[in-house]
């Protein structure tokens, strides 16, 4: 199940953290999540003609023999080898045996029957989400109006990528139709095991590697031995993921065992990439290098020319260390980095649904949340009185169950069962499973093999229904809320025979189904800043196909899932931007992202957010929204900031004059009144402590037309006045910087959560929209007279 998969990678943190503690050494996490491949397979449905045809272990060792049992088969049902050929997509002949072919509905089904075939799957996944994310955020790649085409596909921008390394192998990286690397370039392709200069190209411009300051710290405890490379090559596969998502190049047909086959590409397809290696997997687990690596990456690509920093990485939520903490590598270096005019990317996390788990929060880095895009698995359940109720399915057969018994086999609520405990509960004498469907409270991968190994025949859990769907690995098994799981409950109570049929899943996918903030994603307010709005936007994160290193079982490509994955998203964005627009500062770039981000679907409705409970989405589960290139290509506004805001802000922090200079190599004297942080001028207002009333100052800097009316228009959150002064705001070739003030104030005297409202400048043709969240703090009148 997800959730276990989740708790696993917590645990593997955990595991990792108390090691790295141990050694007082700074844990980053790799911030993505891996999915069973045999579950993904199970998730494809639907009625396309393009099935998979599924036959296990291959029975031959000659794969010529294995792919010609499969063109026979299919001639003897589609009548001719011609037609067989021209049906065959794929013959799958060396992990395992099987097909990909054009079929029509019957043809499926009498293929189905055939010996040695285990199952037929019609295959309407989704295209490559790669493929599907690009074109669901409108950057279609035939568009001649768009960021895309406008920015002539990022040619040229050169983004860095701080992460496991690359396989330069990989299509993805072809570059072809690229021009030469540009003349500015002052990197290296640094050569080490099974890497040198020849693996660098056009595409893939420069390969670092840092090792020395795990090394120093590890000693003996690093050995990557079989597990990794001692070069730039990835190990992992995590970078190469990465990369291919910012600024992989154009690949046609790519697919992940036949599923999916589309134009893979990254978000700026004509970009040039420079990978910097400082994460390693050892014998022993996964190690991104402490601050000593982190910060001479940063140092080396400051130097080398990139324009973009994309970290799919981060800090463990548990560290306490503090935003500039100079233990902090990626705060420190990021500083630099974005004094050079370099905008650096981060994810945010993937310790959602809980609040203050956000990482990278420092107010000169893009922090990116993660989003799904929506898919559904509508199932229904009919029961012995012809009831019919639907769940969200991870039915994947063909054939419908039932009707079957239907039992209840425990009486508790939600326990933590072992494998042993299972056994004996589901074996006990008053309950049969066998040839049944059981009905449970909460879900367990456990349940799943107890009631198989007891002969049941599905499963259905009642849970809460936030969680994302994934299919189980067993037997059938249905989702359905306790709501719903206490009708079933009182159902199985009150008849002598519970009966159930349940009836295979379909897939509903994309639009008009919205997207929605992923429940793994990390949540703020920022623990460490509240008055920063961390996340700062939100990036599609969830199954997203891109580029591995090449595994014969499963090709060049795999589906991963993280904000890892919406992170280069947003820095394959960053590229087109600074492509069209290259004298923004990384502020005003963030500035256009988090102002015109969506904060609705196609249809007007609400994004939601996954997790306890589900809600609609807020500002600290996606800072400004859902990003959205187009409209960030051409922001109207921005609030710009320079390195002496960031200053200020780290001296109304209370770092001294000496943190900071040994940060800026700059003898700073922090002014004796700092301007508060509520006043750095960040695209969002976020008051933490709001007493009775405080007045905002921002400033923003016209980059549309010269000569601009925009009228403000404010959204307050609940129980909170605001008022915008000047409510006009008049640019013209010499107003071209103008400063307004938001007044808030607290109508209710109650100490409570976050209330979130919007702030919007609107030109008739530019949308400028600010988000605001407000926590009114209680006032001492208020304590006095209760
Ligand atoms: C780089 O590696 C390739 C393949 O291993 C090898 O053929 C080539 O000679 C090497 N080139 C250099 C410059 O070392
Ligand atoms: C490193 O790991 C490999 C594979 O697990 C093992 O064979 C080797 O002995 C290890 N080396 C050291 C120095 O521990
Ligand atoms: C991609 O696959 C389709 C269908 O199998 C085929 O028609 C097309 O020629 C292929 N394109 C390339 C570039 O290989
Ligand atoms: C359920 O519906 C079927 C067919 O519509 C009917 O034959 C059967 O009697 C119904 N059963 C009950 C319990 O209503
Ligand atoms: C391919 O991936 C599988 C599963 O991750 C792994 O067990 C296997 O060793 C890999 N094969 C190659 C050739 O890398
Ligand atoms: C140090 O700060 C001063 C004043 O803000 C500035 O003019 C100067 O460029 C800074 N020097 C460096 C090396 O950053
Ligand atoms: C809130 O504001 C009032 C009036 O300005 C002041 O007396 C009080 O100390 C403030 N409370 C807090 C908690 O800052
Ligand atoms: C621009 O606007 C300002 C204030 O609204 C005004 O004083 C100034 O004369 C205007 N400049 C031009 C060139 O129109
Ligand atoms: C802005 O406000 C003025 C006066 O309130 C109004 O005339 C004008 O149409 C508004 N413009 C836009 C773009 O909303």
């Amino acid at each position: 199940m997800y959730i276990s998969e989740v708790f696993d990678a917590q645990k593997q943190t955990m595991h990792s953290f108390l090691h790295a503690m141990s050694r007082r050494i700074i844990l980053l996490s790799l911030l993505f999540l891996v999915l069973s491949e045999h579950r993904r397979i199970s998730t494809v449905h639907a009625a396309s003609s393009v099935h998979i045809v599924y036959m296990g272990e291959r029975q031959h060792h000659d794969p010529m023999v294995v792919s010609n049992s499969h063109l026979d088969m299919l001639a003897s049902v589609l009548g001719s080898k011609e037609a067989a050929s021209e049906s065959l997509i794929y013959s799958y002949r060396h992990g395992f045996s099987g097909f990909a072919a054009k079929l029509t509905e019957s043809h499926a089904q009498t293929i189905a029957e055939f010996p040695g075939v285990v199952h037929v799957t019609p295959n309407r996944f989704h295209k490559p989400h790669t493929t599907r994310s690009w074109d669901f955020l409108g950057l279609d790649l035939h568009s001649q109006t768009n960021l895309l085409s406008g920015s002539n596909m990022g040619d040229g921008v050169i983004i860095g990528v701080v992460d496991t390394g690359i396989w330069p192998e990989s299509e993805s990286f072809n570059d072809k139709g690229l021009g030469p690397v540009p003349s500015r370039w002052k990197g290296v392709c640094q050569s080490g095991q099974r890497f040198n200069s020849t693996n660098c190209n056009r595409k893939l411009i420069g390969a670092r590697w840092y090792i020395k300051g795990l090394q120093a710290e590890l000693g003996k405890d690093l050995n990557i031995t079989g597990v990794d490379y001692l070069s730039p090559r990835d190990g992992e596969g995590h970078g190469t993921h990465t990369s291919a998502i910012a600024a992989g190049s154009l690949v046609e047909n790519v697919s992940y065992k036949g599923l999916g086959i589309g134009t893979a590409r990254g978000g700026a397809p004509k970009a040039r990439l420079a990978m910097y290696k400082v994460c390693w997997s050892t014998t022993l687990s996964n190690f991104c290098s402490t601050s000593a690596d982190i910060l001479k990456a940063f140092d080396d690509a400051i130097h080398d020319g990139v324009d973009v920093l994309s970290l799919s990485l981060g800090p463990s939520p548990l560290s306490l260390y503090f935003d500039v903490d100079e233990r902090n590598g990626i705060a420190v270096g990021a500083f630099h980095a974005v004094a050079k005019g370099i905008t650096v990317v981060c994810a945010a996390g993937n310790d959602g649904s809980v609040a203050q788990t956000v990482s990278n929060t420092s107010p000169w880095v893009i922090t990116v949340a993660a989003s799904s895009i929506d898919r559904a698995f509508p199932t229904v359940i009919t029961l012995g009185n012809n009831r019919t109720i639907t769940g969200q399915g991870m039915f994947t057969g063909n054939k419908e169950i039932g009707f079957v018994g239907l039992v209840y086999p425990l009486d508790a609520g939600e326990v933590v069962l072992t494998t042993a405990s299972a056994a004996s509960l589901l074996s006990a004498d008053d309950i049969t499973i066998a040839g049944k469907v059981a009905l449970f409270f909460g879900s367990s991968p456990i349940l799943e093999y107890a009631v198989k190994d007891a002969g049941g025949v599905g499963i259905i859990f009642a849970r809460n229904p936030s969680i994302p769907v994934s299919p189980c690995s067993e037997l059938p098994c249905i989702e359905v809320d306790r709501e719903i799981g206490m009708q079933l409950l009182y159902y199985i109570r009150s008849s002598r025979s519970p009966l159930v049929k349940l009836s295979p899943s379909k897939t509903l996918v994309g639009k008009p189904l919205s997207t929605k903030v992923a429940f793994f994603s990390s949540r703020g307010p920022s623990a460490i800043a509240p008055a920063i709005l961390k996340p700062d936007v939100a990036a599609p994160g969830v199954n997203i196909l891109s580029a591995v290193p090449y595994n014969s079982s499963y090709g060049g490509y795999r589906f991963l899932r993280g904000t890892s994955m919406a992170c280069p998203h947003v820095s394959g964005i960053v590229a087109l931007l600074k492509s069209i627009h290259p004298q923004w500062s990384p502020a005003a770039i963030k500035s256009a992202l988090v102002t015109t981000a969506s904060t609705s679907d196609e249809s007007g409705g609400p994004i939601f957010a996954d997790g306890y409970p589900r809600k609609v989405a807020d500002p600290f589960d996606y800072g400004g929204g859902i990003v959205n290139p187009n409209r960030a290509a051409y922001p109207g506004l921005i609030y710009d900031m320079g390195m002496e805001d960031y200053l200020h802000y780290l001296c109304s922090m209370g770092y001294t004059n000496s943190a900071i200079s040994r940060l800026t190599q700059n003898s700073t004297v922090c002014p004796i009144d700092p301007p508060s942080i509520l006043n750095l001028n960040l695209p969002s207002i976020t008051v933490p402590n709001l007493n009775t009333s405080i007045t905002i100052l921002r400033t923003v800097t016209n980059v549309g037309p010269v000569n601009s009316v925009y009228n403000a228009s404010i959204e307050p959150p609940p129980t909170i006045h605001a008022t915008v002064q000047p409510h006009i705001l008049i640019f013209n070739s010499t107003a071209k910087k103008l400063s307004f003030t938001v007044t808030l104030s607290s109508t209710r005297k109650v100490i409570g959560g976050y209330y979130f409202g919007s702030l919007t400048w609107s030109d008739g043709v530019h949308t400028v929209r600010s988000p605001i969240s407000v926590k009114p703090e209680i006032i001492p009148s208020y304590v006095d007279n209760s």
